[in-house]
């Protein structure tokens, strides 16, 4: 991999197609892609530099917005040892980065029925025996670029505190990124969310007002409603849409109810 002088020092103007993304005058910076230097505006996120950089995303990419987990990316910077860890999406170039992609991470995935499942942490530590062989180290927890307490659920699924363990992965989005940096080989995202689903479906109180909805979908309460929004022409729906009531902004949580209710 070449190295060369981070050309920050003499900005020069680059093309700004998208207004709202790159400024006026935006400099461009040197980055590496699998060991290829391009030169890219700096204010744009590593996916959209390289997007710049004439890269088109057939894997790698989905949602654009940190949800998706499908852009997970390895990068060091210049004259650090480190390795970071971050989504391509969300993640700002920074001067000389050294980047990989990471879409797929090959990672053990058991097979279940949920619906069959005994819901209790033998049955995760069954399918999952790996587990065990954490040693603790913790590089799970550095790599996820979502702030996810890797070690911490990890530890509470061996415990069998399922709900800790729930909650502590929930912010999980399965970039894979925890697994590629473990020295026990552990399939953490999918323990997780083997975890989830149990606590979700088994421990976790029933949401009684979703249950009260589903019921009243399955009555046929809406069918006349929905027959009616189905007869409405392109022009009538957009009227319906932009003139319906709308709940303010910074409303306390569940005070607002509109006026006209025939939809709820
Ligand atoms: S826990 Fe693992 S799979 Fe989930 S977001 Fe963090 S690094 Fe990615
Ligand atoms: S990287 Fe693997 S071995 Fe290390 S703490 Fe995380 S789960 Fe345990
Ligand atoms: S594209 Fe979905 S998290 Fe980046």
């Amino acid at each position: 991999m070449s190295k060369q002088e981070c050309s920050c020092a003499t900005p020069r103007q680059v093309a700004t197609g998208d207004r709202a993304i790159l400024p006026e005058g935006a400099r461009t910076i040197p980055i590496y892609v699998m060991g290829k230097r391009y030169e890219v505006p700096e204010t744009l996120t590593i996916m959209k530099a390289m997007e710049f950089a004439g890269f088109k995303f057939l894997r790698g990419a989905g949602c654009r917005g940190g949800i998706c987990g499908a852009c997970p990316t390895v990068y060091r910077k210049e004259g650090d040892y480190k390795l970071y860890f971050g989504l391509a999406c969300q993640t700002v170039v920074e001067p000389n980065m050294y980047l990989a992609q990471i879409p797929f991470y090959p990672a053990n995935r058991a097979q279940y029925e949920i619906d069959t499942i005994k819901p209790a942490a033998e049955s995760i530590h069954a399918l999952y025996p790996e587990l065990f062989r954490c040693v603790a180290c913790n590089n799970c927890t550095k790599a996820c670029p979502m702030g996810v307490e890797v070690l911490d659920y990890i530890s509470a699924i061996k415990q069998g505190d399922i709900a800790r363990a729930a909650r502590l992965s929930f912010d999980c989005i399965q970039c894979g990124m925890c697994a590629s940096r473990c020295m026990g080989e552990l399939p953490q995202y999918h323990i997780a969310q083997l975890t989830r689903r149990i606590y979700g479906k088994y421990i976790q109180p029933r949401a009684e007002h979703l249950e009260k909805r589903v019921a009243e979908i399955e009555s046929g309460k809406y069918d006349a409603t929905l027959k009616d929004l189905q007869s409405m022409d392109k022009e009538k729906l957009e009227k319906l849409y932009k003139e319906r009531e709308r709940e303010p902004d910074m409303a306390p949580l569940g005070t607002w109810m509109p006026k006209d209710t025939q939809y709820l």
